[in-house]
């Protein structure tokens, strides 16, 4: 098994950055996505990925972007989906890409919370197919693979190659979990800031400020909820039963009651662009 060819299934948030560094790191890419209007979006966002990177954006133009399912398959080695996060869309998009698909191409998800054995019998090579999570991938470069109980040894090293290819930092995720590895103690740094807040221990501001000294960090969990978004956040908040993540919740509700959904509308628990944690006095 040799990855030369990538074919990238979405063209949204992730899609587009994994293929821009799939690109840039030399591999043959090809995106499909079934609304021909995220490619614009796309390629805007590479273009200013590449400023950002101080590159030109001749690199653009050697991706194919189609909205021709076989097309984009035809002789991949790989597909990484990034699909919206709906387990039946991603089901019925494993269908049929099993359908499409050459017999030698390995499948892989970068889904954010479901299990690869969710999908597992939507595809028709078992073996092949594992998660592989990416975060931000030119930012925050760790990768998460993660196998279903039939994922074939072979697979996994293969990732882990193709990951350092990508220049990500592979993690290596044993037993199925949601969140994997970052995102599971993400969650729980979150959910323990808000119960802080809503057991009216400290002000967001302090529990922002002891994380960000302490570690030495750019924002702390409120700073890093606002840039997830608060309806996100919410919805995973709200699906936990116990009574601090109920109290949790209610507090974000009442933040999206008011629009305020973080850094994307401008306001959540800070202002933006220019948020009080970013002020050099905040941390006097
Ligand atoms: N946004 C993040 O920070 C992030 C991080 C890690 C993983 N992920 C995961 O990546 C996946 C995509 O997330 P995103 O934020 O890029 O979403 P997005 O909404 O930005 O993009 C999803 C894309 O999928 C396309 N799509 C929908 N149905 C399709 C179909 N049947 N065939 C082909 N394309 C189709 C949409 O047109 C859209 O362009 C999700 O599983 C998400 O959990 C997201």
């Amino acid at each position: 098994m040799k990855i030369n060819n990538v074919c990238i299934l979405g063209a949204g948030t992730l899609g587009t950055r994994i293929a821009l560094q799939a690109a840039l790191s030399g591999f043959q890419v090809a995106v499909y996505d079934i609304n021909a209007e995220a490619f614009v979006a796309s390629k805007k966002v590479m273009t200013k990925i590449l400023r950002s990177l101080s590159l030109t954006d001749e690199i653009i133009a050697k991706i194919k972007f189609t909205t021709d399912a076989a097309e984009a398959v035809v002789d991949a080695d790989i597909i990484s989906e990034s699909v919206t996060e709906e387990l039946p869309l991603k089901r019925q998009v494993w269908a049929q890409f099993s359908v499409l698909a050459p017999a030698k191409t390995i499948f892989t998800t970068n889904t954010s919370y479901l299990l690869p054995s969710m999908l597992v019998d939507s595809v028709d090579r078992p073996s092949l197919f594992c998660a592989f999570h990416f975060h931000d991938v030119f930012y925050s470069k760790v990768v998460d693979i993660m196998p279903h109980p039939g994922t074939s040894e072979e697979v996994v090293s293969l990732l882990e190659d193709f990951g350092r290819a990508l220049k990500q930092v592979p993690v290596i995720v044993r037993k199925e979990n949601p969140g994997y590895v970052f995102n599971y103690m993400l969650m729980a740094v979150i959910g323990a800031a808000g119960k802080l807040r809503t057991k009216e221990i400290a002000s967001i501001e302090d529990i922002d400020k002891s994380w960000m000294v302490n570690f030495h960090m750019p924002m702390g969990p409120f700073g890093i909820l606002d840039s997830i978004g608060l309806d996100t956040a919410w919805h995973v908040t709200h699906n936990l039963e116990d009574a601090g993540s109920q109290a949790f919740a209610a507090l974000l509700k009442t933040y999206i009651d008011a629009g305020k959904l973080g850094e994307k509308t401008g306001e959540g628990f800070y202002k933006y662009p220019a948020p009080a944690y970013k002020d050099p006095e905040f941390l006097k």
